[in-house]
């Protein structure tokens, strides 16, 4: 006999950079209480803002309705301390795509979070039996995979390492298909799961493809929008990534797979070095005033 899973109500966010936000953005929609962590009170400060923010232009929009826009913003709450996330179910980390950061916040997170806490990572490549064998708790940690921008699109990832249980891959997916509105899709542990490892040799392609002279930004942007019907194209859409993810995308599928269709190419590495990283610094493969 199957018994109903039970979805977590107390849910912490680690990390409010756009990922981040995103998530604890759907999550205090679906009217869960969320606390989400920064490094310190000037990010967190930020973070608010960001989230508020959003949340008064889906307002705005009529997106959302003013109860529920009041009730989000009611469960929400802003902190810079990992202590506060210690009563939380489900902690979802959503730090910089960097695998000493990650294991060593995962291993400070399985410290002060209870037992039955499910520890969860955005990461976009990071192995997740890396990020559990650095926990007490490895059958508790998942991938939970969200995309770019997480309010408007509709997919998560579950990712289950060797050794998830059963019973957190059926928590995270009743949450994700449940209050937060989500199609998940599965997939094992391997660097990039489904979609990176399936879009990111597209952009790396592009990039080179940029390189070489073959054709502008412009047009090998245009050829796809306009050609493939694609809402953007692979320079813009590496750009809303972040340059320096995408790189740290390409490096974990290179140290997988070993196949130079999956390595960095010269004009990348130079971007990231330049901290031309996309909108987010304003100046990627395009200018962003905004
Ligand atoms: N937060 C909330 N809502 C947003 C938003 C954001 N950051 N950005 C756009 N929107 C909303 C707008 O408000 C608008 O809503 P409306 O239609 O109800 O008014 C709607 O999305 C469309 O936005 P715009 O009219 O401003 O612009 P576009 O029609 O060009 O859409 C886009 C923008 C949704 C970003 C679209 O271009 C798109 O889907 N691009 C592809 C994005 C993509 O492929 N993301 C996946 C990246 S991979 C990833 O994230 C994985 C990671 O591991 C790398």
């Amino acid at each position: 006999m199957s018994t109903a899973v039970e979805t977590p109500r107390k849910v912490g966010v680690v990390g409010a950079g756009q990922m981040g936000a995103g998530i604890a953005e759907v999550c205090a929609r679906a009217g869960l209480d969320v606390v989400v962590c920064e490094a310190g009170p000037e990010q967190a400060a930020a973070a608010w803002a960001r989230i508020e923010g959003s949340l008064s232009r889906a307002a705005r929009k009529g997106k959302l309705t003013s109860e529920t826009h009041q009730r989000a913003l009611d469960h929400l709450r802003v902190a810079h301390d990992l202590g506060e996330l210690a009563d939380r179910d489900l902690v979802i980390e959503a730090v910089v795509e960097d695998a000493a950061t990650k294991l060593a916040l995962m291993e400070r997170l399985d410290a002060l979070v209870g037992p039955e806490t499910v520890l969860a990572s955005n990461t976009s490549s990071i192995p997740i039996i890396d990020l559990g064998m650095a926990t007490g708790r490895p059958d508790k940690v998942v991938g939970m995979h969200f995309f770019n921008p997480v309010p408007v699109l509709p997919l998560v990832e579950v990712v289950t390492s060797l050794k998830t249980s059963e019973q957190t891959v059926e928590t995270v997916t009743a949450l994700a298909a449940g209050p937060l509105g989500k199609q998940v899709v599965k997939s094992q542990d391997r660097a990039g799961f489904i979609v990176n490892t399936l879009l990111v040799p597209y952009l790396l392609s592009a990039i080179r493809m940029l390189e070489s002279g073959f054709a502008t930004a412009e047009d090998i942007d245009a050829a796809m929008r306009l050609g493939c019907a694609h809402p953007m194209g692979p320079l813009e859409l590496a750009d809303l990534i972040g340059l320096d993810t995408t790189k740290a995308i390409a490096e974990s599928l290179y140290e997988e797979f070993k196949e130079p269709t999956y390595a960095a190419p010269a004009l990348l590495l130079r971007k990231v070095r330049a901290q031309e990283l996309g909108r987010k610094s304003g100046r990627g493969f395009f200018a962003y005033d905004d």
